[in-house]
């Protein structure tokens, strides 16, 4: 199965022993037609020529069924952007996890920074949200990370620390679980922070982890999120302890999302 990570062999790093995996945030963005032949390009792309990497998109929801029938029978898996915490109720306008759980996501994205900002969710909630995902049966992708401030502030690992404690959920292994470490002053703006600093914070992200699951810590990966493109996918996905990557912009151009997954690291 592509998106189980294997056991630690005899030889090799930590990092070598867990595939990468490149998801894709389409966010707000998307039509039937133009995320049908989004998709479509992407699963023909990767099937000519196939990344060393599991590929992951997630479209909006009200295009997860036309993306998921393009979908089917390729590589590429597809889940949801946010989901609720409860599992159906009197929710106006929201999303359950196992309606996306029925229309054959595998993943969600939980936390993510603008849902943060723009729906005021806390780690609590977004600690609910993911515990209502893996009681579907979804692999969270758990999004954390510091504000420009707070980085400028000093508080960047401090921060981060208090969203992994506040926000992963019981039961959270390296099976259903994956980490996206997304600085909030990175996302959209072209900049990025430099590689010793990424590598730094993922290890603080590892090591922050281990406290709250043990061993499963180093088989469970850890997604670098923030301006990734062709031309610093290589560096940053060659960096200890990035196990992948959550690409927005770059994500909605075929080529572009292909390019940053042929650059990988091979298994
Ligand atoms: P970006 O977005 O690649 O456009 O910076 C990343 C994200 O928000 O997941």
């Amino acid at each position: 199965m592509p998106e189980t990570t294997s056991a630690a062999p005899a030889s090799g790093t930590a990092s070598t022993r867990r595939r990468q995996l490149i998801a894709g945030n389409w966010k707000m963005n998307g039509t039937r037609a133009s995320g049908v032949a989004l998709a479509g390009a992407v699963a023909d792309m990767a099937r000519r020529n196939a990344p060393p990497c599991d590929l992951v998109v997630c479209p909006p929801a009200t295009i997860l069924m036309a993306v998921g029938g393009r979908l089917a029978g390729s590589t590429v898996s597809f889940g949801g952007q946010d989901c609720h915490a409860k599992p159906d109720g009197a929710h106006t306008g929201d999303i359950a996890a196992p309606m996306l759980a029925d229309l054959g996501c595998r993943y969600v994205i939980v936390g993510h920074s603008e849902r943060r900002a723009d729906h005021g969710e806390s780690d609590t909630a977004v600690k609910a949200k993911a515990t209502a995902a893996l009681a579907a049966g979804l692999t969270i992708i758990l999004c954390v990370g510091e504000t420009e401030a707070q980085r400028d502030g000093g508080q960047a690992t401090s921060v981060v620390g208090s969203q992994i404690a506040g926000s992963l959920p019981e039961g959270a292994a390296a099976e259903n679980c994956i980490v996206a470490y997304e600085p909030v002053w990175a996302i959209g703006t072209g900049r990025t922070p430099t590689g010793e600093e990424i590598a730094a914070m993922h290890g603080h992200i590892r090591a922050s982890l281990r406290k709250h699951v043990g061993e499963a810590a180093d088989r469970m990966r850890l997604l670098y999120g923030g301006s990734v493109k062709p031309s610093n996918a290589a560096e940053i996905l060659a960096l200890d302890d990035v196990d992948g990557a959550l690409v927005g912009g770059a994500s909605l151009k075929a080529e572009d999302f292909l390019a940053i997954a042929a650059a990988a690291r091979k298994p």
